[in-house]
């Protein structure tokens, strides 16, 4: 095997292992371990030759060197090629890849004989909304979203917005904001200026929104609409240069109070691991930040009154971090 497939093998490995403490598991702690190692090694840029070396990078204890070692000495890991071949890991792992479908119901359902999506057709009238919908579009689901096609999906929300009300505010976060080539699914971040968390809730501003996309065909089904978030699907309308038609695609869309949007677009454009550390250097500044929120803490461990924030600058600006640009936060 070429040396950077080698490195690249061993990667993945770190992930899948990952997905199985996750899903079958049930064992969170040893995921993210697992996530945390993957990262590390994924910006170390050298080949990493042995698990001695690459226990000197944070996040790499005694166990994965280990792991390691064995991968680099013999191609493979005998835990991985174990749960492989293990029927109930498997079938776990796959049924979770179908959304609405998590750990808990993939064992209920594993529990009652239903391993395959043949298996989940057959069972159907079991499945909830969100779960059949799932299962309906779950070939398409599983592809990526170019980012070009982000791009379009991005340009026609905001203009749409618009259309709604000429003063919504919105983001579309996640991996794509980080510039990403292709993202998994759109996380749509959304605001008003007429809203604030001191006010009542204001579901209207989020349904107002859902309902023209679904008289646009922009919005095709939902999996679940709450006050304040919304979860469904959605796909581009075809247009005559384009060769091929659009798939369906997951969309998140989440209403905010303007005074904790930008928390919440520093949140969800992530990534997740870069979360994990600008919230430990808050912590070691006296802060404690979240999605909702940046707070001092004060000297009995108690958190005070949320800070004012107007920009993702505000937050990075209170923990006397230098701004980083979404591009730059990988980790
Ligand atoms: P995701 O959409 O799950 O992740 P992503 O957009 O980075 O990647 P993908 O292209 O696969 O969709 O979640 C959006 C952001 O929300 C993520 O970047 C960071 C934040 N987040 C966390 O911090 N912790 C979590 O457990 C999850 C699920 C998300
Ligand atoms: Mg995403």
């Amino acid at each position: 095997m070429p040396e950077r497939e080698r490195q690249e093998t061993l990667q993945s490995l770190k992930e899948k292992l990952a997905n199985y403490e996750r899903n079958v598991n049930r064992a969170i702690h040893k995921y993210n371990a697992y996530r945390k190692a993957a990262s590390v090694i994924s910006k170390y840029p050298q080949k990493i030759k042995n698990g001695e070396e690459a226990k000197k990078l944070d996040g790499v204890g005694k166990e994965i060197a280990k792991k390691i070692d064995e991968f680099l000495q013999t191609g493979t890991l005998k835990k991985l090629e174990k749960i492989r071949n293990d029927d109930t890991s498997s079938s776990i792992n796959f049924l979770t890849r179908v959304t609405g479908i998590g750990p808990a119901a993939a064992r209920k359902f594993f529990d009652e004989g239903v391993k395959t999506l043949e298996d989940l057709k057959k069972i159907e009238h079991k499945l909830n909304h969100h779960q059949q919908i799932g299962l309906k579009y779950f070939e398409e689901f599983e592809k990526r979203i170019p980012r070009t096609e982000m791009t379009k999906m991005e340009t026609l929300i905001l203009q749409e917005l618009e259309l709604v009300d000429t003063e919504y505010i919105g983001t579309i976060c996640g991996s794509y904001r980080r510039g990403a080539e292709s993202s998994g699914d759109i996380d749509i971040l959304l605001t008003h200026p007429n809203y604030t968390s001191v006010d009542e809730k204001q579901p209207k501003l989020l349904h107002a929104v859902v309902e023209h996309f679904e008289s646009i065909g922009f919005i095709t089904d939902t999996l679940s609409k709450g006050d304040t978030k919304y979860m469904g699907v959605c796909q581009l309308q075809q247009n005559d240069e384009d060769e091929e038609e659009y798939l369906h695609r997951r969309i998140d869309i989440r209403l905010i109070p303007k005074d904790q949007y930008y928390c919440g677009v520093l949140y969800f454009t992530g990534s997740d691991i870069f979360n994990k550390n600008m919230r430990t250097h808050a912590l070691e500044k006296g802060f404690t930040l979240n999605e909702y929120t940046i707070r001092p803490v004060g000297v009995t461990g108690m958190a005070g009154e949320p800070l004012m924030v107007d920009s993702e600058k505000d937050i990075f600006d209170y923990i006397q971090w230098k701004y980083r640009e979404p591009k730059e936060r990988s980790e």
